[in-house]
Parts: C-alpha cells; sequence; structure tokens
C-alpha cells in the first residue's frame, strides 16, 4: 500500500449523470511467491501487443491452440465490422479440450463435480472418461438425433457435468451449442430456441438448490410449446437424469419427443466420434444476452478466435498452469462459464471445478470446505458473492486450511472495501487478484491487470489486457485524456479474436449497437474507424486503469446478471391489468443493484397486495426468479413530459431517495409527491 493517489471522477459527459465524488487510489503489489511461478512475467508483452503490431500479435494466442490446418490470413476486415480471425486455419475445440491432452494427462482430473448435497460424493472426471462421454454424446447427438456442422441445439441445463461433456460434445461435431442459464424460466428458453431455429432441447429432470431437488423438466414442455407458438418445432427432448434410472420430475414424457440421455446412450457405449475438423471462422455457440429492447441477442461465438483468445487469457490472467485446481463459481450459463469453466481451462488441461449449488449452503463456510477438500489454488467468483459471504460468514474462511494464489473478481464493480476483505480474509492477504471488466459479447477479458506484471488497485479492474487498447469518448466523440477525472463511453479502438462474430440472424443490430455511435465511416474497410462500444460509462486515470461506473443503457446488472430494463416491463404488461410499467435500478447492499417495478393500471382495476403478487409472479413466469423485481409499486399515474415520456429519472431519484429536481415542466407535476408518498413513506 505504498503509493497514494486523488483523483477527481466528475459530472459524466455521458449523458448519465454521475454525482462528483473524490475516489482514493491505492497500489497493492504482487507476492514474489506469486510472481515467481506465474506464466506471464514479460513486461515485454505490453510492447509485443502494441497497436503497431497489431494484428499479427494475435498469433501468439492462436499458436496455444493445436490447428488442423494453419491460417493464412491473421485478420480479415473485408466484411468491417464483422472481423474475420485466422482465416483458412480449421481446428476443433472438443480435440483441443480434450483429446490433445491425452498423451500426458488422461489420469488427471479434468472436471471436480461437486454436488450441493454435501453428504454426496464428490465425483473426479479424468480427462480420458471426459473423452469417452464427450464422444457418447457426440455420436448420440450424429446418429440419434441427426445433427450436422452448423444445426443449432438449445440446452438448458443447471451445473452438473452433463453441461460441459454435452457442449463438448455439439463442439466436436461443429454443432453450435446455445445454452440457457437454467434459472429462466420455460418461456424465456423456448424464445431462444425459436431465435436460434434449434430442433433439439437438452434439458435435465431435475437439480438441487439451496438443499433441494428441483423439477427442472417441466420448463422443457413450456420451452418446446413456445418455441413452437412461434413456428419453431422441437422434434426431440433429450433428458438428462440427475440420479440415474430415477425420474426427479413430475412431467410426463412425451411419447416419441421425450428421451432420456442415460437411455439412449446405452446404444453408443464405447462409441468414438472424429472430432470435425472446423473453418476458424466456424460458429462455436451462441449465447443470449440482454440489450436495450425487449429482445434478447444471440452473441454468436467463432471457434478459432474465441478459442484463441479464451485460452491466452485463461493462462496469462488466470495464470492457470495444468497442475492447477481452478475453481470459477460462476454458472455455465454464462459467458464467464463458458469461457472460464470450461474452454479456458480445460484448454489448458488444468482441473477445473464445478459446483452445483448455492455458495452459502448450507452455510457460508461452504465454498472454503470445498477449497480446502480439493485443493483449490484459484478461485473466481462476482463481487455479489464476495458480499454475500462476508455478510453471512466474516470469519469462516480463517477456519480453513486452504491457501489461493490467484483470485478474480468479475461481474460488476467491487466496492474497495469489499475487495479489502476479499484480498486480506479470503486471500490472506497473499494472493493475487485480478478484476476482470468484459462481456458477453467480448468472449473475455478486456481489462484486467496482468497479475504478475501490475499492481492491483482495489475498485479498479485495471488497464486493458495485452493486445485491447481501451479508450474513453465523451458524447461528441472526442478522447477524455487518462486522468482528466471525466467519465464517458469506454470503447476499445482495436478488434481482438474474443469478439463475438455478429448478432445471430441481426447484422444490423450488431453494427448499430456497438459500432453506430463512434465509426468514423460506415463505408471503411479499415478497422481504424470502428472502435467497439462496450455500453459502460468509464473512468481512466493517469496510469490507464479503468474504473468501471456501470451501464448506460437499459441493462441492468442483478447480482452480476445481466436483464433488459424493456423485458422486465414487457413481461409486466403481460399482466391484463397493467397499462404502463417502468423499472428503475435500485441500489442494493447485496447484489449491487436491483430491480424496482412501476405500474400504473388500466381503468377498472384496482391496485392491492393480490395485484402485486400476480405482477411479480408475472415477471418470474416469463424471465425467471432472478428477474423478480424487488418491490412492485402500483401508481396512479407515471411521471411524464408533455409528449407523454415516462420520467424514469423521476423514479430513480424517489427509488433511490435523491433529489427529484425540477418538475415544473411535467405534464402531471402533483403525481411527483403522490408517488414520493408512497414509496418512502411521510
Ligand atoms: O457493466 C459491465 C459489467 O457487466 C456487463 C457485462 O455483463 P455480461 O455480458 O453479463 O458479462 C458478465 C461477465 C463479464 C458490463 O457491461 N461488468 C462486467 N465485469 C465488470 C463489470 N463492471 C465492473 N467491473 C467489472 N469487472
Amino acid at each position: 500500500m505504498e503509493e497514494k493517489e486523488l483523483t477527481e471522477v466528475s459530472e459524466a459527459s455521458t449523458g448519465a449523470a454521475y454525482a462528483a465524488h473524490w475516489q482514493e487510489e491505492e497500489y497493492i503489489h504482487p507476492k514474489p511467491e506469486f510472481i515467481g511461478q506465474a506464466n506471464m512475467t514479460d513486461p515485454d508483452v505490453f510492447r509485443r501487443f502494441s497497436l503497431e503490431n497489431f494484428p499479427d500479435c494475435f498469433k501468439e494466442f492462436a499458436e496455444m491452440l493445436d490447428w488442423d490446418q494453419y491460417w493464412h490470413t491473421t485478420l480479415d476486415t473485408s466484411d468491417a465490422p464483422c472481423w474475420k480471425w485466422f482465416v483458412g486455419g480449421k481446428l476443433n475445440a472438443s480435440y483441443n479440450c480434450v483429446d490433445r491432452h491425452l498423451a500426458k494427462y488422461k489420469n488427471k482430473t479434468a472436471i471436480h463435480f461437486v454436488p450441493e448435497l454435501e453428504e454426496d460424493p464428490i465425483v473426479h472426471i479424468t480427462y480420458q472418461d471426459l473423452y469417452k462421454r464427450v464422444n457418447e454424446v457426440a455420436a448420440v447427438l450424429r446418429d440419434f438425433c441427426g445433427l450436422k456442422a452448423g444445426d443449432r441445439v438449445t440446452l438448458h441445463l443447471p451445473m452438473t457435468p452433463e453441461l460441459p461433456i454435452t457442449m463438448l460434445a455439439c463442439a466436436r461435431l461443429g454443432v453450435i451449442h446455445s445454452q440457457v442459464f437454467a434459472g429462466f424460466s420455460g418461456q424465456a428458453c423456448g424464445d431462444r430456441i425459436w431465435d436460434s431455429g434449434s430442433r433439439v432441447l437438452i434439458t435435465i429432470d431435475g437439480y438441487y438448490r439451496g438443499g433441494k431437488l428441483l423439477d427442472h423438466k417441466a420448463n422443457a414442455d413450456v420451452a418446446v410449446e413456445t418455441a413452437g407458438a412461434q413456428g419453431q418445432t422441437v422434434d426431440k427432448v433429450l433428458v438428462w437424469q440427475r440420479h440415474p434410472g430415477q425420474n426427479a420430475s413430475a412431467a410426463p414424457m412425451v411419447e416419441g419427443r421425450d428421451y432420456f440421455m442415460n437411455e439412449v446412450l446405452k446404444d453408443y457405449k464405447g462409441a468414438i466420434v472424429e472430432p470435425v475438423s472446423m473453418p476458424a471462422e466456424g460458429i462455436l455457440f451462441l449465447m443470449y444476452t440482454s440489450g436495450s429492447t425487449g429482445k434478447p441477442k444471440g452473441a454468436q461465438h467463432s471457434i478459432g478466435g474465441y478459442l484463441a483468445y479464451v485460452t491466452a487469457m485463461s493462462k496469462w490472467i488466470q495464470d492457470i498452469h495444468p497442475e492447477d485446481v481452478y475453481w470459477c463459481m460462476a454458472d455455465i450459463g454464462w459467458i464467464t462459464g463458458h469461457s472460464f469453466i470450461v474452454y479456458g481451462p480445460l484448454a489448458l488441461a488444468a482441473s477445473t471445478v464445478i459446483y452445483e449449488g448455492v455458495p452459502t449452503y448450507p452455510d457460508a463456510g461452504r465454498p472454503w470446505r470445498i477449497a480446502e477438500e480439493l485443493d483449490v489454488n484459484i478461485f473466481h467468483t462476482a463481487p455479489t458473492t464476495i458480499r454475500m459471504l462476508r455478510k453471512a460468514g466474516p470469519d469462516e474462511p480463517a477456519k480453513y486450511n486452504y491457501k489461493f494464489k490467484h483470485m478474480t473478481t468479475v461481474g460488476e464493480p467491487i466496492e474497495p472495501e469489499v475487495w479489502r476483505w476479499y484480498y486480506n480474509v479470503v486471500g490472506r492477504g497473499q494472493a493475487a487478484i485480478v478484476d476482470t471488466w468484459w462481456q458477453t459479447e467480448t468472449g473475455g477479458f478486456l481489462c484486467s491487470t496482468v497479475p504478475a506484471l501490475c499492481s492491483m488497485k482495489p475498485g479498479s479492474a485495471g488497464p486493458g489486457v495485452p493486445g485491447i487498447h481501451p479508450v474513453i469518448f465523451d458524447d461528441e466523440g472526442n478522447e477524455v485524456p487518462p486522468g482528466e477525472g471525466r467519465a464517458g463511453n469506454i470503447c476499445i479502438r482495436n478488434p481482438w479474436p474474443g469478439l463475438m462474430q455478429t448478432i445471430w440472424k441481426d447484422r444490423d443490430r450488431f453494427v448499430s449497437t456497438y459500432f453506430g455511435k463512434y465509426c468514423k465511416n460506415p463505408d471503411s474497410k479499415d478497422w481504424r474507424d470502428w472502435p467497439y462500444m462496450a455500453g459502460d460509462a468509464a473512468v481512466m486515470s493517469k496510469d490507464g486503469y479503468v474504473r468501471i461506473l456501470g451501464r448506460v443503457d437499459d441493462v441492468i446488472n442483478v447480482a452480476g446478471h445481466r436483464l433488459g430494463t424493456k423485458e422486465i416491463e414487457s413481461a409486466a404488461l403481460t399482466v391484463d391489468a397493467v397499462a404502463e410499467a417502468a423499472v428503475i435500478p435500485v441500489k442494493d447492499e447485496l447484489k449491487g443493484t436491483v430491480p424496482d417495478l412501476y405500474v400504473s393500471l388500466k381503468p377498472g382495476f384496482e391496485a392491492s397486495k393480490e395485484l402485486e403478487e400476480k405482477i411479480s409472479g408475472a415477471v418470474s413466469a416469463v424471465l425467471g426468479k432472478i428477474a423478480r423485481p424487488k418491490r412492485v409499486h402500483i401508481v396512479p399515474d407515471m411521471p411524464k413530459t408533455r409528449s407523454g415520456k415516462i420520467m424514469r429519472r423521476i423514479l430513480s431519484a424517489i427509488s433511490n431517495k435523491g433529489d427529484v429536481g425540477d418538475v415544473t415542466t411535467l405534464a402531471n407535476p402533483d403525481i411527483v409527491e403522490s408517488i414520493r408518498v408512497q414509496v418512502q413513506g411521510g
């Protein structure tokens, strides 16, 4: 904690207003013991990955993989801004994550599966077991389902080994997987089946969460119906069983459509499926994420560029070596799990931990018991979980005998005091911490410290990782120089191999969302004219470290889960009584932000507790429990401008107990005080 610096964070120029405040900045240096064993200790890496060496520097990432055929063009910009990486190259992602490790590591654990119930034994899957299981599932997909390269398959699977096994089986065939977070509703899953055009859905009968065996198969029936109503037929539903041979779901199996995977697999015992040699620019997966409209978008990730990028990030930023036991406590249903539980760690032959359940089940000591038992030395989680563990068991880590060399925080801004608890108590002041800022769209990290080369700064993500060149633009497209303390829109100057190729079936939305605001010339084929706009507000201090302030669009980050306010509003509007709905992000001590929902009713309907419940329930049914509003306020009318626009700024001030400002120009100024009294009391 040697150097101190004060930076002023002033009113943002982004359109979103951020209060001026003073932010203390301190540097904490990684320990020599960590540096001594780290994968990346060469300070020249930043020169090698400077813009002068772009794009050839990224060959170093691709060389971490095994290729069937090398590429002839590192970056093809002819279809700007849909960049193509490693063109001409051929490879298979499943081969790179499994087969290539067999010679050296076949008896080493690839996956440690920790069931939620503590009395159930941990399952250790070696690379040889993984190879066998992936091949058998690939045989089912190819021969029983008739799937081939380029087809889409929707997965609605929880945190059990069947999820990465199914993903890798798809990748082996060149089949595009689209995994939907298991906590999402059947309806949300159905919408994604329809958008992706999947005719096969892979699910499970049930899984454990908070000590209960949840019935999950019921969601599949809703999903198939929802997709069918939009014109996408699902002809096969493959159902894994949480306890093979016992059905954990009350939902009936539909004859000729639903099949228990464990039954089908009996005919494919010992099957071997040669990995299909795929073009680097083939599609590995779709990952749906929320944006400014009600319709989630399918981020489309490539095989070669994505895998090269996540492998390099896992090696240099996560510092994964084959002998490490690495535990990322995210869900594989989100991008963090795809990149940093499955593809990155397995490409590096690490042992990756999959934990089924809730971090605090049955108590807040659970993660540290798991770390002790499995000898986990790299730990990765989100601020929401850190806050929760700190609140529920601040002294728990000290009771267990584990040693982390490296820890990650991801997904939301982390408060410096929460960072310090993570560093001092969880990491015992020894582990290097990386605060990684990135997005579903970006495949892997954008900003983070390289852990052995850069000092840590609590609350700051860090500079761009090697090869990523961030810049802050104001609304007019002028650069905000580092150290000025002004917030702006964070953009990346250059393309990189992990960036999604496009939005599935919606190139126009891809171009306008990420490049529309700052593209210098829409006809240009020069990457310099196409900075990528992330949609976050940020401040860059003079050392180039970036502090992320939050979204500038209609996206809300609930406990590190990304939701569109428009999606929640549309879900509320499915209740007949609701005339208008507005979602406001509210600060929450544990979850970072949570949605507060304001609704006004159609004439003839009365506000009541039951109606509030019904609206809340509708949001859960349409989207899933994570989108459930913290509170539902049924108000007599929304505050509106004279042109009829709902003034969310005013609702936000009321929910967050701020100043509502001048309301005299509203069409209905009196409503503001009555809503304030209703929400805040007195
Ligand atoms: O607002 C940023 C926030 O999460 C958004 C991306 O969410 P998602 O696509 O779900 O990806 C989550 C996994 C990376 C970003 O636009 N965010 C992500 N990481 C950080 C963060 N905010 C602050 N600090 C971070 N480290």
